[in-house]
Order: structure tokens, then C-alpha cells, then sequence
């Protein structure tokens, strides 16, 4: 029996659908009752903030899909450290044999982002008898249809001055997922996943532009400036400035390598831009015409 955490997110929906499609058993775990029921699975109620649900959660789980909420700073620490560890001790206690968690790129221990919470997460999963495998994301073309991909008058805001990044579509690592659950086991191994090509801001607002077929501006906000913005908004200082320093790395090409990890998983090219773009049109009007979620 899977069970897939994180299942009602940008990337457990679609493992749900390709399991669900196969007939493959598993079972997702959810915060909200009604969520499960509008999955149409198998579904248990949980929460990682509730280790005693993830007990019961992992009755009979043998492989797990370890994924939850992205960065939050949260009086300058990373819940997810908490969470994901509280579903890493579960799964030792269940006895669960195999376990592919999603981790992000560069993750590395240390800093107050995400990266570094992954990094410890991914060390700590590393350390426990479970054959674990990660996966390690790019940027999420699905962050276009996101509350803070466009401003209020359809432009686009960009965050990684001439930067390219090889954004992914979620699609393709939930693909990669339910490989590397469902097919012979990878114990020890951590991709890094990315689209097939590398686009700058400016080049992906013509992609949305050609797809939308309007005009798409931009508003460049450098590092400095986001920084700054979120320390107005409670961030701790700590957070924005290491989320400057990333955006920095980020605009001199940290993201911008294209890795062949998709393609070797699953013997045929990552998605790219213009196929998410298509795919997505009704959900991208509405996020660049500000009625996002
Ligand atoms: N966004 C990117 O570009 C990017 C790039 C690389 C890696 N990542 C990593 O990808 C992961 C997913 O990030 P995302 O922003 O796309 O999130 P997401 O998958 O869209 O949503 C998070 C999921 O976690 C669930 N969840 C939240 N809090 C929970 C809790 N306390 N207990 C159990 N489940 C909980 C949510 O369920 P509900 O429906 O109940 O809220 C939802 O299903 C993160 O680890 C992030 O660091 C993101």
C-alpha cells in the first residue's frame, strides 16, 4: 500500500490520477475530510502537526510519497523541518520500506529557506535504514498560476533579472514519482529534475504573451527589492536576506542547467513551457488577469 502525502498539492494531485488510472492501491493522506472526497480515492484524515494521525495513517504503508508545503518563515524557522521529520518518524515505526520524498534543488543544509530545510530533512532521511530516493525539483512552472506570478494588471513579476531557469511542470515529477514508486526501487539516489529547456523571465513572459495572445509586461523586482518587501511584511530580516542572496544565485545561473533525469526516468522528453502553457490556459487567464488562487 502507497500513501501519498501532500496529495491535494500541485504535484500529489497528478500522482493521484496516474495511480487511480492504473489501479494501483494507495491511499491519501489529507488535513481536510471533504478535500479526500473531492480526490475520489482511498483517503485517510492527517496531519503532520498531529504525529499521533500519522500513526494510524501509516497503518499497513509500505512505500510512502513524502511531500508538503514549500517555505514558510515562521518566527525564522521552517515548519516543514518539523512536519516532514514528524512523517519520517512514522514511517521508520511503520516499518515502511520505501520512501521518495520531494526535496528542491541545491537543498544543502543551513540558511532559512526551504534549500535549507530540505538539506537537513534529506540528511536525516539519508541517515534512517529506509530506501529512500530524491527528488529534487527545479522551479515549478505551476507557480504561474499562483497568487504572486502576475500583478494585479496582468503583468508578470520577475524575480531573476537575466537568469534563465529550467522550470518544471509538476506533471512530470509526479511521473517520476510514480516510477520510481511503482518500478523497480532506486535506494540512495537523488535526481535533480528539471524542464528540457532554460528560459529567462523575459522569454517566458513572450511564451505566456503567445499563449495567452495579448501583450504580457514585466515588473522587475530585483533581490534588494523583495527583501525589503518582505521584511515590511514580518518577514524575519534573516529570511529576505537569505531569499536575496538565492534570487542573486539564482540571476547568475544557478537554475539554468537542464539535467536529463526526466527523460532517463521515463524514457521520453520533459514537458515543455508551451505544452504546460496550452494545457493550463483556462487557470493561466485567470491568474494573469488577477482572479488566481
Ligand atoms: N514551488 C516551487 O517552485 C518548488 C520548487 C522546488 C521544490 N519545491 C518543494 O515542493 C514541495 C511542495 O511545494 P508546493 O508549494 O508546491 O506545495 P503543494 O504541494 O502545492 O501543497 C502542499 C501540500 O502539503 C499539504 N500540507 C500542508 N500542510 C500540511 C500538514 N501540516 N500536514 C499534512 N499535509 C500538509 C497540503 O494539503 P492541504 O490541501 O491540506 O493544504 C498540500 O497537499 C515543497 O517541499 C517545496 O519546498 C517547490
Amino acid at each position: 500500500m502507497i500513501l501519498v502525502t501532500g496529495a491535494t498539492g500541485s504535484i500529489g494531485r497528478h500522482l493521484v490520477r496516474r495511480l487511480a488510472d492504473r489501479g494501483v492501491e494507495f491511499r491519501a493522506l489529507v488535513r481536510d475530510a471533504a478535500k479526500g472526497r473531492a480526490l475520489g480515492c482511498d483517503h485517510v484524515v492527517g496531519d503532520f502537526d498531529d504525529p499521533g494521525s500519522l500513526t494510524a495513517a501509516f497503518d499497513g504503508v509500505d512505500r510512502l510519497f513524502l511531500n508538503g508545503p514549500g517555505a514558510q518563515a515562521v518566527d525564522g524557522e521552517q515548519p516543514m523541518v518539523r512536519q516532514i521529520g514528524a512523517a519520517i518518524d512514522a514511517a521508520v515505526a511503520a516499518g515502511v520500506e520505501r520512501v521518495v520524498k520531494i526535496s528542491v534543488w541545491h537543498a544543502a543544509p543551513g540558511g532559512r529557506l526551504s534549500e535549507g530545510a530540505h538539506g537537513e530533512l534529506d540528511r536525516r532521511l539519508a541517515a534512517t535504514d529506509l530506501h529512500w530516493t530524491v527528488l529534487q525539483p527545479s522551479g515549478f512552472l505551476q507557480n504561474l498560476l499562483g497568487p504572486a506570478a502576475f500583478t494585479s494588471d496582468g503583468r508578470l513579476i520577475s524575480r531573476y533579472g537575466d537568469g534563465p531557469i529550467s522550470h518544471i511542470d509538476c506533471h512530470d515529477i509526479a511521473a517520476c514519482a510514480d516510477v520510481l514508486l511503482t518500478g523497480p526501487a532506486r535506494p540512495g539516489e537523488t535526481f535533480v529534475l528539471t524542464g528540457p529547456e532554460a528560459l529567462t523571465d523575459a522569454q517566458l513572459a513572450d511564451r505566456v504573451a503567445a499563449a495567452l495572445g495579448r501583450p504580457v509586461g514585466r515588473v522587475a523586482l530585483t533581490p534588494g527589492d523583495l527583501a525589503t518587501a518582505l521584511a515590511g511584511q514580518g518577514a524575519p530580516i534573516g529570511f529576505a536576506e537569505d531569499l536575496a542572496e538565492l534570487l542573486r544565485g539564482a540571476a547568475a545561473g544557478s537554475l539554468a542547467e537542464v539535467t536529463t533525469a526526466v527523460p532517463d526516468l521515463l524514457g521520453r522528453p520533459a514537458r515543455t513551457v508551451d505544452e504546460f502553457l496550452a494545457d493550463n490556459l483556462t487557470e493561466l487567464r485567470k491568474s494573469a488577469d488577477g482572479q488566481g488562487s
